[in-house]
């Protein structure tokens, strides 16, 4: 190296060095360790190398660039362009040499280990690191003089061009070489998984890798037909023969459907997804790996395993490429699943020396709790009524579904909002905007807010009566038998909160907060820093009516959040970041399970936990930004009020 060499920086790494003019700028930035990308191997094929010349960025760095320290657009650039156009100053480095001193941006596209943004304002990136890698050689055809396998002179090539050890090889990839070899003119892309296997092969240049979410899909729970909750599924295959198996059929064909799905939005066969990542509680991961689950309906709730597992799709069933892998991340304990694992990931809450507690609300709740120092998991039996399940009027959430609700303190009239529409029900515009789904029915967010609404109006009393003598004060509470309801829509249908509701959430938030309490006991405090609620539900309600309602323990509102979907962030990160596998294959060893089943304070803190929003614990902070009615005298029950003043007289 001398000075009459260019010399060339890199950003955003700030890596730079002196190199002869005629230099290949990827191979520059491989010299210097700059991360850059490439499929293609540098054959202008793949564009995975894109850098940005920088121009007029130079003084900052001490070094002039112009467009002639580069050499022109080559033939094989100009070829690439004319297929997919290259955006103003970019080049191939693949296929440019450095003629003077530059200044070269690697754009993060350009990078193998990008990292992913994240939408969440507070959420960590994520650092792209797949474990499937996409490589495409020119392999040496068969000679007669010197006979050897195509899947020998594969190798070879393999390791000429990617610096490969010995691969081993599926057996789909060998049933497809010899084909794909002469297709491709002896030109193919193979997949190669965690450096070591040959899992897929094409003729060929073929260029199919994510780092981003290209497509998204849902589906119901294929396994609400065999029961609302997790121990009704347990019970389903414990009482039909054949039932695990029935069951284990509709998770894996929920998951291809969901595939074929995800593939067709993202433009792409389902045959091109090479690795798949998944999260669940406890049943559904047995269940799509074929395991009875059986031994989860009962003390001491066994596990078949609780580690990661690396398998073959297609011992799932799963249609997906021939030699596509699944990861399921690590489960817990018997009732806390690889849908923990994957909320943990996501939340990283041993990063923190702030105590986090984690709730992903669902007809179990999972709550972990922890920091850098301990971590604790358990679940709660909250059984389905948070999702609207054993609700009057509870319906899913879809449209038509009243989701947002606010109660006039004076009038105690009510307001709400439904599910595709964006008015309140008492503006202008209202009716014609729900005329085509009409007010069906209430869902779980609208069901926690009403509940906390009628709380906050007076309307229940603490202890979560509704209180009948405000039947004078308002038609809209009415008599139902020996209780009262109040009455949310006078439409058709009338959608009301009956005293049954009332006690089905307050059973359900009772046994949500007597899982956080035990935790909270067991690390020794009364107060935690953060919250995060998750799950497709857990996003939806207003962090301040979870809190009302006393589903959480009472915490700075500024530092309660949704988490999103976080075992779905989970599963995503360990699709992603391989490294990330380790990191919660490691962590989950840490988690001190919490079996609330065994637990004999359960019972103390569940009764405890059924006030609002507690019985016992104050929520002061939740009153410097909520009033909270005064505690008022035992409120009267219809057809019970002379009764007990007889007995208090008798
Ligand atoms: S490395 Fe593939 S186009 Fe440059």
């Amino acid at each position: 190296m001398s000075e009459a060499d260019a010399l060339v920086v890199f950003t955003p790494s700030g890596k730079r060095g002196r190199f002869p003019r005629g230099t290949q700028l990827l191979q520059a930035a491989r010299t210097l360790g700059v991360d850059v990308d490439s499929v293609c191997g540098g054959r202008a094929l793949c564009g995975r190398c894109q850098v940005l010349v920088m121009e007029g960025d130079f003084p900052k760095h001490g070094v002039s660039s112009h467009a002639d320290h580069l050499s022109p657009l080559s033939a094989v650039e100009q070829a690439y362009s004319e297929r997919r156009p290259l955006p103003a100053g970019h080049r191939l480095s693949c296929s440019t040499q450095i003629q003077g001193d530059l200044v070269i941006d690697v754009p993060a596209s350009s990078q193998v280990h990008r990292q992913v943004v994240r939408k969440a304002a507070d959420a960590r990136p994520i650092t792209l690191n797949p474990l499937v890698h996409l490589h495409y050689v020119e392999v040496a055809e068969p000679d007669m003089h010197d006979p050897s396998g195509d899947l020998q002179r594969l190798l070879v090539a393999l390791n000429k061009e990617w610096n490969f050890g010995p691969l081993r090889a599926d057996l789909p990839v060998l049933q497809k070489l010899q084909a794909a070899l002469r297709k491709g003119e002896w030109r193919v892309t193979v997949a190669v998984h965690a450096g070591t296997q040959l899992i897929g092969v094409w003729p060929g240049f073929h260029d199919r890798v994510y780092g981003e979410v290209a497509a998204s899909s849902g589906a119901m729970n294929p396994q609400i037909r065999f029961g609302e909750d997790l121990m009704s599924r347990v019970s389903y295959a414990m009482m039909h023969p054949g039932g695990a198996q029935q069951m284990t059929d509709a998770v894996r064909g929920a998951l291809n459907a969901l595939a074929a799905d995800v593939a067709r939005e993202a433009q792409i066969e389902v045959t091109d997804i090479l690795e798949l990542t998944v999260v669940g509680n406890p049943i559904m991961h047995h269940l799509l790996l074929g395991i009875d689950p059986t031994e989860l309906g009962g003390a001491p709730f066994a596990l078949a395993t609780d580690s990661a597992l690396g398998l073959h799709a297609s011992e799932l069933g799963l249609q997906l490429h021939p030699g596509a892998r699944v990861y399921t991340l690590p489960c817990i304990a018997g009732h806390v699943g690889a849908d923990t694992a994957g909320m943990i990931l996501s939340e990283r809450p041993d990063l923190s020396e702030k105590l986090t507690l984690l709730v992903d609300v669902g007809t179990n709740a999972e709550i972990v709790l922890g920091n850098s120092e301990r971590l604790l998991a358990c679940s709660s039996p909250t059984g389905p009524a948070f999702e609207g399940a054993q609700i009057s009027s509870g319906q899913r959430a879809a449209p038509g579904a009243i989701e947002r609700v606010r109660i006039d303190r004076d009038t105690l009239e009510a307001k709400f909002k439904v599910i595709g529409s964006n008015l309140w029900s008492n503006q202008p515009g209202f009716d014609e905007a729900v005329a085509a789904t009409g007010v069906t029915g209430i869902c779980g967010s609208g069901i926690i807010e009403v509940i906390a609404e009628m709380y906050l109006a007076g309307i229940i009393t603490q202890d979560g009566v509704i209180d009948g003598e405000l039947a004078k004060r308002s038609d809209r509470i009415v008599q139902t038998g020996r209780t009262y309801a109040y009455t949310v829509h006078r439409g058709t249908p009338v959608l009301q909160i009956t005293q049954n509701d009332v006690r089905a959430i307050q059973l359900a938030k009772a046994a949500l907060r007597a899982g956080v309490a035990l935790l909270m006991e067991h690390i020794g405090v009364d107060h935690v820093d953060r919250i995060r609620l998750a799950g497709a539900f857990g996003s939806h309600i207003d962090v301040k009516y979870a809190m009302v309602l006393g589903m959480i323990p009472d915490c700075d509102l500024f530092n309660v959040s949704s988490a999103g979907n976080a075992a779905g962030t989970g599963a995503r990160i360990a699709l992603l970041d391989s490294d990330s596998r380790k990191t919660i294959e490691q962590l989950v060893r840490r988690v001190e399970k919490i079996e609330t089943a065994i637990e004999p304070k359960f019972q103390a803190h569940f009764v405890a936990a059924m006030g609002l929003p507690h019985s016992t614990e104050p929520y002061t902070q939740l009153r410097k930004v909520v009033t909270l009615p005064a505690a008022k005298p035992p409120a009267t029950r219809a057809g019970s009020s002379a009764r007990s003043r007889r007995r208090a007289g008798g």
